[in-house]
C-alpha cells in the first residue's frame, strides 16, 4: 500500500475523539455517559463485538440494494438519526445543521421533543428530507394534542414515543460534571411534554400508547422496548414499529443490550411489525449484525452528535457517510448484496 498525505477522520471513532475534545466537559460528559455503573453502556457496544459474521459465496452477483422501507417512506440506507436532546449546547447551528447533515446523507432524523431549534426551523433546513419526531407526553392531553397537531401539520412523517423513562436514570457522569443548558440555549417544547412544575418527563402507560395512535394522522412508533411481551402489545395497538433500545444505556442500568434485546424480541414477533434498533451501533458491520437478528433499520445516537460538535453538518454527513460506506462493504463483502436478503445466514453460528 502506498503512504500519501494523512487523511482526516476515518472512523466514527476517530470523530467520537474530535467531537469529544470539541465539547465543554459537563457536555461531553452529558452525552457520553451511560446510567450509575455504566454497564449497560458497555454491553452494547460489547454485544457487537461478540456477534460473529460468516462469508459465503452467492449464487448470483446482483447490485447492491441497500434501499429501506419504513413508516411511509424509502431511503437509500437502513440508517437513521436516533433522536438526541439539546444540539445548540453542542454546536451553535444546533438541530439545524443536524437536519442539513442528515439530509445531505439520505438519512432520516428523529427530532427530539428537547430540540433546541424550533421545528419549522429544522424543517426548513432538512429541505423536504424525512423527519420524525420524538414524543414524551404531559398527563395534560391538551398540551400533547397541541404538539402533536403542530408537529404533523409541519409534515413529520412519523411520532416515536418514549415509553422508557418515567424518570431520568442515575446519570452518574453528568451529574459530576454539572451539566446544565447553557443561559442562551432554549428548549421550545419541553413545556409541552411535561406536567407544570415537573422536572422530568411523565411515565408513559399502555394507554397512552393507545390514545396517541388513535389521535395521530401518522404512524406512530413506541421508542424503548426492550420486552417481547411489550413489543406484541405495540403490534396489537397497530403501532408503526418498535423502536428497541435502551436509550442508550442512559436509563436503567444492567438492562440487557439493545442486541441481545431486539433478537429475544424478533424471535418472538416473527415479522408481525418492523423492528428498529438502537444502542452502540457505530459500525457498518453493526448495522448487518441488527439486520440479521430481525432489525428493519437502526439508529445511531451519540455519533451524530460528536460529528456534530466537532464539524456541525459537515460531521453530521461526514459520520452518516462512514456508516453507510461500511454497511454496503459489509453487505458486499458478507456475499448478500440484497438489504431484503439478509437473514440470520450471515451470522456465524
Ligand atoms: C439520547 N436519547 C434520547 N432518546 C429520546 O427518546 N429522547 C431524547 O431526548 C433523547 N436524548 C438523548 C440525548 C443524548 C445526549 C443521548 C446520547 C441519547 C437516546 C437516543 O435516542 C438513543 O436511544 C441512544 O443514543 C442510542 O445509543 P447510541 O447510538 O448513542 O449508543
Amino acid at each position: 500500500m502506498s503512504g500519501g498525505a494523512p487523511t482526516g477522520p476515518v472512523t466514527v471513532a476517530d470523530w467520537e475523539a474530535l467531537g469529544r475534545a470539541a465539547m465543554r466537559p459537563d457536555a461531553e460528559a452529558y452525552v457520553a455517559g451511560g446510567a450509575a455503573d455504566e454497564l449497560t453502556l458497555r454491553w452494547n457496544r460489547e454485544a457487537f463485538d461478540r456477534c460473529r459474521l460468516t462469508v459465503r459465496v452467492p449464487d448470483e452477483t446482483p447490485p447492491l440494494e441497500t434501499t429501506v422501507h419504513l413508516l411511509g417512506t424509502t431511503w437509500p440506507t437502513p440508517i437513521f438519526l436516533a433522536p438526541t436532546a439539546y444540539h445548540r449546547a453542542f454546536h451553535p447551528e444546533g438541530e439545524r445543521a443536524t437536519a442539513r447533515g442528515a439530509a445531505a446523507a439520505g438519512v432520516p432524523y428523529c427530532v427530539s421533543s428537547g430540540t433546541t431549534t424550533p421545528l419549522d426551523d429544522v424543517v426548513t433546513a432538512a429541505a423536504g428530507a424525512p423527519l420524525w419526531f420524538q414524543l414524551y407526553l404531559a398527563k395534560d392531553r391538551g398540551k400533547s394534542r397541541e404538539l402533536v397537531a403542530m408537529v404533523q401539520d409541519l409534515g413529520v412523517r412519523a411520532l416515536c414515543l418514549t415509553v422508557d423513562t418515567p424518570s431520568t436514570g442515575a446519570r452518574d457522569r453528568e451529574t459530576r460534571a454539572g451539566f446544565a443548558l447553557p443561559a442562551d440555549v432554549a428548549t421550545p417544547y419541553w413545556a409541552h411534554v411535561r406536567d407544570d412544575g415537573d422536572a422530568s418527563p411523565n411515565p408513559v402507560s399502555w394507554r397512552d400508547v393507545e390514545w396517541l395512535v388513535q389521535a395521530a394522522r401518522v404512524p406512530v412508533c413506541v421508542k424503548g422496548v426492550l420486552d417481547p411481551r411489550d413489543a406484541e402489545r405495540a403490534a396489537a395497538m397497530g403501532c408503526g414499529a418498535v423502536m428497541v433500545s435502551n436509550h442508550g444505556a442512559r436509563n436503567l442500568d444492567t438492562v440487557p443490550s439493545a442486541l441481545e434485546a431486539l433478537d429475544r424480541v424478533a424471535q418472538r414477533l416473527g415479522g408481525r411489525i418492523p423492528l428498529t434498533l438502537d444502542g452502540g451501533v457505530r459500525r457498518g458491520t453493526d448495522v448487518l449484525k441488527a439486520l440479521a437478528l430481525g432489525a428493519t433499520a437502526v439508529g445511531i445516537g451519540r455519533p451524530a452528535v460528536w460529528g456534530l460538535a466537532a464539524a456541525g453538518a459537515d460531521g453530521v454527513e461526514a459520520v452518516c457517510r462512514i456508516v453507510q460506506r461500511e454497511f454496503e462493504m459489509a453487505l458486499a463483502l458478507s456475499g448478500v448484496r440484497r438489504v431484503s436478503a439478509v437473514s440470520r445466514d450471515v451470522l456465524w453460528s
